[in-house]
């Protein structure tokens, strides 16, 4: 069969999504497969529908690719494509909507509010400390933590969006689970220096990973139960990756959940197929799992 790796794309993740595209067609072709790569420009219905392929992987993440819009594109071409759909990839990219849908799932999520840019900017919306984030972006993209002694609110850059998120902030062990299917793989505690942010992500030896996580063991299976959940509450399909912070000093309690990746990284320092490794499927097989998968 014939499959277009899509990647790149205009989102701040971009050279994220090159990396993770070049690796699973790297390995696609190893399985087989007749690979096209195309990079996701303005022109990618009209590349496609030249190019006919029987099914799409998404290697796409954040704004455009991880959100719907082309999920919606391929859905409207009719062709298969890899990941979530569109109402899915739309609610778990929209932080504010997934986490309604947490919540409705009686998930546990920290309290947030969506306020404009230049009134965050202004004045503490929040006791410090909090996180303010996009509403929409990924790895770590825009993200800024204001801390307890913090006087003066976050100096946002003009870049960031008119209206942003702001969290309490969570402080605890940063643990993630990846979902494939209807399987819960396993857990990964990620030990940092600082935290977790895009050098930490993306550099090769910014963090560690502990994978299983050696954690209690009821902590380790409301991790897996929780990614479930979030991947059903949201309707993902195929591939997911939960994260979570763990307030150890809290116990079960201190568990809660941060967000569902729909396109989850699939660099050589990402965690999803790190977690498949460990569970005994390789690079290829997984890769080859998610195509196998791929509807419309
Ligand atoms: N947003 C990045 C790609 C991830 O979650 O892995
Ligand atoms: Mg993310």
């Amino acid at each position: 069969p014939k499959v277009a790796v899509i990647l790149g794309g205009p989102s701040a993740e971009h050279d994220v999504s090159l990396s993770s595209g070049r690796e699973c067609a790297t390995a696609l072709r190893e399985e087989g497969y007749d690979v096209v790569e195309l990079d996701a420009g303005r022109d990618l219905a009209a590349h496609l529908t030249d190019l006919k392929p029987d099914v799409v992987f998404n290697a796409l993440h954040g704004r455009w690719g991880e959100d719907g819009c082309v999920q919606g594109m391929l859905e409207w071409l009719g062709i298969p494509y890899t990941h979530s759909g569109v109402l899915a990839s739309a609610l778990a990219m929209d932080k504010e909507a997934s986490k309604a849908a947490y919540r409705a799932a009686g998930l546990p999520v920290v309290d947030s509010v969506l306020a404009p840019r230049d009134e965050v900017r202004s004045r503490h919306v929040m006791t410090p400390p909090y996180v303010v984030k996009p509403n929409n972006e990924g790895s770590s993209v825009g993200v800024y933590i204001v801390h307890e002694a913090a006087n003066s609110p976050p100096q946002l850059s003009d870049d960031m969006p008119d209206v942003v998120m702001v969290e309490t902030y969570a402080p605890g062990r940063e643990l993630t689970t990846t979902v494939m299917g209807d399987r819960p793989l396993t857990v990964t505690d990620i030990i940092t220096d600082g935290w977790y942010d895009y050098s930490a992500k993306y550099e090769v030896g910014g963090s560690r990973h502990v994978v299983p996580a050696d954690i209690p063991t009821e902590i380790f299976d409301l991790c897996m139960d929780y990614a479930l959940r979030a991947h059903r509450a949201l309707g993902c399909r195929g591939v997911s990756r939960t994260d979570f912070r763990w307030d150890e000093a809290r116990g079960t309690d201190g568990l809660i959940l941060l967000e569902t990746n729909t396109q989850p990284g699939m660099t050589p320092t990402s965690l999803s197929p790190e977690q498949a490794q460990v569970m005994g499927i390789s690079f290829g097989a997984f890769c080859r799992w998610m195509v196998e998968d791929a509807s419309c």
